[in-house]
């Protein structure tokens, strides 16, 4: 853990240190390219920034026992102060929000209070790595919307936070990685859990978090945060849960799981109706290379063919059958798909699926964040998922 936190400190104290007073080009500040939507969006980053005492306090008192991991707190705390505050600044500098405007704001935001959302430093631990890896994400969208909307001080921001965000999700790994090394069922089942109860350190806590999310265009890409399903009403099953917040996240935590692939198939059922299937995958058969190193794979199939396939961003499909049995790779954009009990399931970039229902009623198809480019890989005749993911 100290090691760890030294080579963090050390990239911190050698490449990352950045200074809100000179690196901001502030000069740049354009207020007509302002707007209320961008206030209240800013707003939303800013208010989750704030609740960093609590956060601090939190973070240090389950970790003072360990040199490395509440070092890295307090180091991690002077970071995240400034991210609080150079929002801060954009908000009254540009002229969206005045002094007293903020004061108020902050006043409401701090009358709660943020509580750990899990109890053991390893739990913590994952949370960490899940959380900053979806701040960096969201960060990043956002320095990518701004370079697109020519404000100059906005993306230097967002450059500067969303670089500290995925060394903070990287020194997160690191923790993860150690205890994965010590007990990992252990910590394999943390992360289950974290994953189950993942939520952003707002949510519940922010005015109006999930509205603000919809409407500001804070929520980012689809790609990465995504709508509870309405059917629910709103209430997640601890799977969607994490499934419907992050996707990118998810692609890493199979990774870590590594031992499997998990996709899901839709298919017809006896009555004609369709369903989705989850498949687990093992990637398990050990393959050594002639360099040494050890690879895990799958079983292997033939696949009659292989096209890759854009569907526009519009697509909207009443019910239809899969056009032959195959496995489809997002490569990029956000796809839906509903079966006739009601069920929706959403897949973005990295992710993939098994459309497998060639007759009954069949599915319904929809573009979320298109163009979105899809790779086909057709199933051989008589294709036994049994006997493929045994
Ligand atoms: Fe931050
Ligand atoms: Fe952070």
């Amino acid at each position: 853990m100290y090691r760890a936190y030294l080579e963090f400190f050390e990239v911190a104290e050698t490449k990352r240190r950045w200074n809100m007073f000179n690196d901001v080009p502030w000069e740049a500040l354009d207020s007509s390219t302002g707007s209320e939507q961008k206030a209240a969006r800013i707003e939303v980053f800013c208010a989750e920034e704030l609740y960093l005492p609590d956060y601090s306090a939190g973070g240090v008192e389950l970790t003072r026992s360990i040199f490395g991991a509440s070092w890295f707190q307090a180091c991690w705390s002077y970071e995240e102060s400034k991210h609080g505050l150079v929002f801060r600044e954009y908000l009254t500098r540009s002229g969206l929000r005045s002094e007293a405007e903020m004061a108020a704001f902050e006043d409401r935001v701090l009358s709660k209070v943020w509580r750990l959302p899990f109890q053991t430093r390893r739990q913590m631990a994952c949370y960490g790595a899940l959380q900053e890896a979806a701040t960096f994400l969201a960060y990043k969208a956002q320095k990518d919307r701004a370079g697109s909307e020519g404000d100059k001080v906005l993306e230097a921001i967002f450059f500067f936070l969303s670089r500290d965000e995925a060394a903070h999700a990287g020194f997160y790994r690191a923790a993860v990685a150690l205890e994965l090394d010590e007990d990992r069922n252990g910590t394999l089942a943390d992360l289950a859990f974290v994953i189950a109860n993942f939520k952003m350190p707002g949510d519940g806590l922010i005015p109006d978090y999930q509205e603000r999310l919809r409407t500001t265009g804070a929520g980012i890409s689809a790609r990465t945060f995504l709508e509870p399903p309405s059917e629910t009403g709103g209430a997640l099953s601890p799977a969607a849960a994490f499934i419907d917040y992050i996707v990118i996240p998810r692609a890493y935590v199979f990774h870590a799981i590594d031992a499997s692939m998990k996709i899901t198939r839709f298919h017809a059922t006896d009555d004609g109706e369709s369903r989705f299937q989850e498949i687990e995958l093992p990637v398990n058969q050990e393959r050594r290379d002639p360099f040494g190193n050890i690879m895990h794979q799958s079983n292997a199939f033939n696949s009659p063919s292989v096209r890759f396939v854009e569907l526009p961003s519009n697509l909207d499909q009443s019910w239809h059958h899969a056009p032959a049995r195959q496995i489809v790779f997002v490569l990029h954009g956000v796809v839906e798909v509903g079966t006739s009990d009601n069920e929706k399931r959403r897949w973005g970039a990295g992710s993939a699926f098994i459309p497998d229902d060639l007759s009954g009623k069949g599915h319904l198809t929809r573009v979320i964040e298109g163009p979105a480019m899809l790779a086909f890989i057709e199933l051989p005749p008589g294709f036994d998922f049994d006997r493929w993911s045994s």
